[in-house]
C-alpha cells in the first residue's frame, strides 16, 4: 500500500456550512504529514474524518485501504488520536487513564500495566501513576494524553495541535519523544498553526485555508517556489515604501507591506542591505533572515498564520508563481541577523 491515507473531493459540512472544501491529499507509510493553516481552516474537521469521529458529507476518504464509510471499527482499532482539547477523565488518576483507555481496545490488564508503565517512562512521568489528573501541568497532561493515544501500538498517530498552549520547553519534549516514534515507523499526521513546527518535523504538509489546500510539498521547497530564501524586513517609519522599491528595484523577486513593515524577498539578501545602506532616509528597523512559511502563506492568502486579518499590499512577479525553485531566489547559505 503505497498511501496509508487518501482523501479525494473529501468534503464536510456543518448544517449546509462547508468547512472541508472538496480536498485532495495522500499521506505515505512513516512520514510526518502535516495540516498547516490558521484558525477555522478545517483541520480538526478533516482529522475528526480520519479518525471516524464525524462522516465525510461527501467525497473518498480512505485510511490504511479501507472505506471510513464501511469500516470505522477496524481503523479506528489502528489509530491513536490526540485530540485538539485534552479529554482525559478529571475523576482517574494519570496509570487509570491508561488502564480504562486500553479497555476500549481489548487489551487485557496485564499486557496494559506492562504498555502503560513503559508509556509512562517513555513520556516521564514515571512516578505519578497515581497522581489525580487535574494536579498535572499542561504539558503533563498533553504528554499523558499522546501516552494514552499509544496504549493500543498504532499504525498512525494522529495529533490535532499537540503542542499549543505549551511553553518551548514542553514543546521540545514532545517533540524529543515524537522523533523517537517517527524513528519506530509511526506514520504521524499533524495540524499545527506553527509554522515552524510544520517547518522542522514534517516531511510534506499541506497548507490549509478556509477549507482549501492552497499547496502541498515538503516545507522547504515551498519557501523557495513561492518566496526565495531570503527576506529582509525593513521598519518604513514615514519613508514611502515606493521609493524603496525603486532604490532595490532588480535585485528582489517580489515583496509585501504589512503595516509599515517591507518585506523584501530575494536570493541575496545582503546586496539588497548594502544597496539599502546608504539610502537617504530613516528606517525603523533592518532584519535579514531565512524566508519562512509563514512568508508563503502570507503570500498566498494575504493574512498571517496567527494574526487576526492583516491587510497586505504585495507583489510577486508572475514567474515565480509555480515556478520550481525559481533561480533568482536561490542563494547560498547565510546567517539569519539583525542589522541596527
Ligand atoms: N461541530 C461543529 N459544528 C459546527 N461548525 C463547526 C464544528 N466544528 C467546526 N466547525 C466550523 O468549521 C470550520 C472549521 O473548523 P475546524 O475546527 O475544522 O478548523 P481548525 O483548522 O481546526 O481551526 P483551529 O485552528 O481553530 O482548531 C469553522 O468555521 C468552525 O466554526
Ligand atoms: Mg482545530
Amino acid at each position: 500500500m503505497e498511501y496509508i491515507i487518501e482523501a479525494a473531493g473529501l468534503v464536510k459540512k456543518y448544517n449546509g456550512k462547508t468547512a472541508v472544501d472538496a480536498i485532495n491529499f495522500t499521506v505515505r507509510q512513516q512520514e510526518c504529514f502535516g495540516l498547516l493553516g490558521p484558525n477555522g481552516a478545517g483541520k480538526t474537521s478533516t482529522v475528526k474524518m480520519i479518525h471516524c469521529f464525524f462522516l465525510p458529507t461527501a467525497g473518498r476518504l480512505s485510511v490504511l485501504g479501507m472505506d471510513v464509510r464501511t469500516h470505522s471499527r477496524a481503523i479506528k482499532r489502528q489509530l491513536g488520536v490526540v485530540p485538539q482539547e485534552n479529554n482525559l477523565d478529571p475523576d482517574l488518576g494519570v496509570l487509570e487513564n491508561l488502564l480504562v483507555y486500553a479497555g476500549f481496545f481489548g487489551i487485557t490488564r496485564s499486557s496494559a500495566l506492562n504498555r502503560a508503565g513503559e508509556l509512562l517512562e517513555f513520556f516521564d512521568l514515571s512516578g505519578y501513576e497515581r497522581e489525580r489528573v487535574e494536579t498535572l501541568s499542561g504539558g503533563m497532561k498533553r504528554r499523558l494524553t499522546i501516552a494514552r493515544a499509544l496504549i493500543n501500538s498504532p499504525n498512525i498517530l494522529i495529533l490535532d495541535e499537540p503542542t499549543t498552549g505549551l511553553d518551548p520547553q514542553a514543546r521540545h519534549l514532545v517533540w524529543q519523544r515524537l522523533r523517537h516514534l517517527k524513528e519506530q515507523g509511526v506514520t504521524i499526521l499533524l495540524t499545527t498553526h506553527y509554522m515552524d513546527e510544520a517547518a522542522q518535523w514534517c516531511d510534506r504538509l499541506v497548507i490549509m485555508d478556509e477549507g482549501r489546500i492552497l499547496e502541498e510539498g515538503k516545507p522547504q521547497e515551498l519557501v523557495l517556489k513561492h518566496v526565495g530564501k531570503e527576506v529582509l524586513e525593513i521598519g518604513l517609519g514615514n519613508e514611502p515604501a515606493g521609493v524603496v522599491l525603486d532604490h532595490v528595484s532588480g535585485m528582489i523577486c517580489g515583496h509585501l507591506i504589512i503595516g509599515d513593515t517591507l518585506y523584501l524577498y530575494s536570493a541575496g539578501g545582503q546586496a539588497v542591505l548594502q544597496a539599502l545602506q546608504h539610502f537617504p532616509g530613516r528606517f525603523t528597523h533592518r532584519l535579514l533572515r531565512y524566508a519562512t512559511l509563514e512568508d508563503v502563506f502570507l503570500k498566498l492568502t494575504g493574512r498571517g498564520l496567527t494574526a487576526d486579518g492583516k491587510t497586505v499590499a504585495g507583489y510577486f512577479p508572475p514567474g515565480l508563481e509555480g515556478a520550481p525553485a525559481s533561480p533568482g531566489c536561490l542563494s547560498k547559505d547565510l546567517e539569519s541577523k539583525h542589522v541596527p
